[in-house]
């Protein structure tokens, strides 16, 4: 499909039989952490649609565009057997016809972090995600907890709108050595993938610094310098409330989240931390 209009057709059917629909959107580039999304939407829902766009409007000047991968043909042969419906795949004119005008800003869980190097990224991530709920109308969307602040932004923009989606996190798929499952890992060479799986390997001894009571502060600075050891460039190396991504409050569960640049390879990845005392 590739038109809102046919898919809003489709919604409305679904509607009309009381199928309920999940949407998986995504940038295609599919590996098997969007295969689990699709897996866990086709167990909560009757009618799933699979979106495969790459939005212009949340990659900055200088970013990967141009690079993105796109391998629509492998995607979809990768849907095969999935049990999806519809695949939604427009052209950026679809999305943003002459004279578009419009940018969704969100504030709470947006605010740091990504925001802090990639600014125009969750305008344009709200933006497009707001369009394709708004035309799909599902009861559940899915997103993978890899890309948790996205998580928490879309579920924020979500509600806010009240756009009557239930935005679903699922965990995070993982390499055998630990690395998080992206499109973007296709940029490391042989050595950089190698070193790419220091990446959960510090996250996970930050957390066991960190629930074993070390201060914050030692243990992310210990984290960083093990990563820039191995060779990353660090964004960000931080320790943020759960739910609203704002300083830790004691009691409430924790997530620690990273960007680290390997060369020209920007990778993330977070982890659920124990709450404090
Ligand atoms: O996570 C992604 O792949 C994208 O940011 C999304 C949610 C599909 C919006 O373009």
């Amino acid at each position: 499909m590739r038109t809102t209009a046919e898919l809003q057709a489709w919604s409305d059917s679904c509607r009309k039989q009381d199928r309920s629909i999940a949407m998986v959107p995504t940038m295609g580039a599919l590996h098997e952490g969007h295969l689990s999304l699709v897996d866990a939407a086709k167990a909560k829902a009757d009618a799933i649609v699979v979106s495969i766009f790459v939005n212009p409007t949340q990659f900055g000047p200088g970013e990967d565009f141009d690079a993105y991968p796109r391998t629509e043909a492998s995607d979809l042969a990768k849907l095969e057997g999935h049990g999806v419906e519809v695949v939604f795949a427009p052209n950026a004119a679809q999305m943003y016809p002459d004279g578009f005008a419009t940018s969704i800003s969100v504030g709470g869980p947006s605010m740091g972090l990504e925001t802090d190097f990639r600014p125009h990224f969750f305008a344009g991530v709200a933006t497009v995600v707001a369009k394709l709920l708004l035309a799909a109308r599902p009861h559940y969307a899915f997103f993978g907890e890899k890309d948790y602040q996205q998580l928490l932004v879309v579920r924020r923009m979500t509600r806010d709108l009240n756009i009557g989606t239930e935005i679903v996190g699922n965990p995070t798929v993982r390499e055998a050595d630990g690395l998080a499952l992206s499109s973007r890992n296709a940029y490391l060479d042989a050595d950089a993938r190698q070193k790419a799986a220091r990446l959960p390997a510090v996250l996970k001894h930050v957390i066991v610094s960190l629930e074993a009571g070390a201060p914050t502060e030692t243990a992310l600075a210990d984290g960083r310098a093990a990563l820039e050891r191995n060779g990353f460039d660090v964004d960000y190396l931080s320790l943020c409330d759960a739910e609203t991504l704002g300083a830790p409050i004691p009691g409430h569960s924790r997530r620690l989240l990273v960007a680290a640049r390997l060369g020209s390879t920007r990778l993330i990845d977070n982890m659920p931390v124990a709450a404090g005392a």
